[in-house]
């Protein structure tokens, strides 16, 4: 494979279907590693160099450590690693089958320690759930973290929790290579702690991505325009999906009405623009195609119901 034309980053909005091919897009059948919040990724590039045989996918919501690391990666000439950016809690359950993920790394994750930024932290009771999922039995999730009481918080959390196994923490632990929040909390002199947790049973996770194949375009055959203008603060409900509408307009230049609408799945919330165009003899309505959500079942509701509305 030549290196120079590998891109690193997968775009998770525009798979066709979930949970992600890794076999098709490695090339290969083996070992899959997760490393969540990888940082300048010192520590997936130092995995995947060091185990060639193996492959590592790395979650980051920081654009410019996507990037810094992609340059590590294309300066090693790896060809066994990945990065995506975006929340690992929402895309680890979406993008990964059940009992197909070798093991977990988490390193010195921010701990919101504010009680209002806490829905923030990796280490949500939803986490334990995906891991119970994912990984493979007998397989591990390690952590890192420089704050106590965040690794005492884990390590209960887990301890009661019988789909785990956990191993006593370790303070000030010893691995071949640090990442760089390591060694500047170590050259602060900062205690550190490595907690192993093994899974051992299984739960099933609910998944909500759906994949482009199943979105809708609803074409109707008349729609009125006065409601494309009413539309805004609608709000439209559906067993766990919920669909706000917050603003339409009208786009002269290409000749189409824009609806800016919020769709929620069991709290998951994103954003995106829906379209109205005129074709000949009906009118088309779809996604947007400059936003890009998740294709959820509240988007494919949000289509569905926005059509309904307008052809009323
Ligand atoms: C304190 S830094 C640690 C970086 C690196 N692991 C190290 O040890 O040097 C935490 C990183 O996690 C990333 N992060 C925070 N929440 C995340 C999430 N939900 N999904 C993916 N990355 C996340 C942040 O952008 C940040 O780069």
């Amino acid at each position: 494979m030549n290196v120079a034309s590998l891109k690193y980053e997968i775009f998770s909005q525009n798979i066709i279907t979930y949970p992600f091919n890794w076999e098709k897009e490695f090339g290969n059948k083996r070992k899959l590693n997760i490393e969540i919040g990888f940082g300048g990724g010192e520590f997936l590039a130092y995995l995947a160099s060091k185990n060639p045989e193996e492959n590592y996918i790395g979650f980051e919501t920081s654009l410019l450590s996507c990037e810094r690391a992609q340059k590590k990666f294309f300066e090693k000439n790896l060809i066994n690693v990945r990065i995506i950016r975006g929340d690992a809690r929402v895309l680890i359950p979406e993008l990964f089958k059940d009992k197909s993920v070798s093991r977990v790394y988490v390193n010195f994750p921010c701990p919101w320690p504010k009680k209002r930024h806490e829905n923030r932290r990796i280490f949500v009771k939803n986490f334990r759930d995906t891991l119970s999922a994912i990984l493979k039995d007998n397989s591990e999730m390690h952590l890192a973290t420089d704050v106590d009481w965040y690794a005492e918080e884990v390590y209960e959390n887990f301890k009661k929790d019988e789909r785990f196994e956990v191993e006593e923490i370790i303070k000030n632990f010893d691995r071949e290579f640090k990442t760089r929040y390591e060694k500047k909390w170590d050259d602060e002199g900062r205690n550190k702690y490595l907690l192993k947790i093994k899974k051992v049973n299984y739960s099933p996770i609910e998944r909500y991505f759906i994949g482009e194949d199943n979105m809708p375009h609803k074409k109707i055959k008349k729609i009125n325009i006065k409601k494309i203008e009413e539309i805004s603060d609608n709000i439209f409900e559906e067993d766990m999906k919920k669909v706000i509408i917050r603003e339409s307009y009208y786009d002269n230049k290409n000749n189409k009405y824009l609806i800016k609408t919020l769709a929620s799945d069991n709290n998951y919330t994103q954003e995106f623009f829906v379209t109205v165009t005129k074709r000949e003899d009906e009118w088309l309505i779809k996604l947007d195609s400059m936003t890009s959500p998740y294709r959820t079942p509240s988007v494919k509701y949000a289509i569905e119901t926005i059509a309904k509305y307008l052809g009323e």
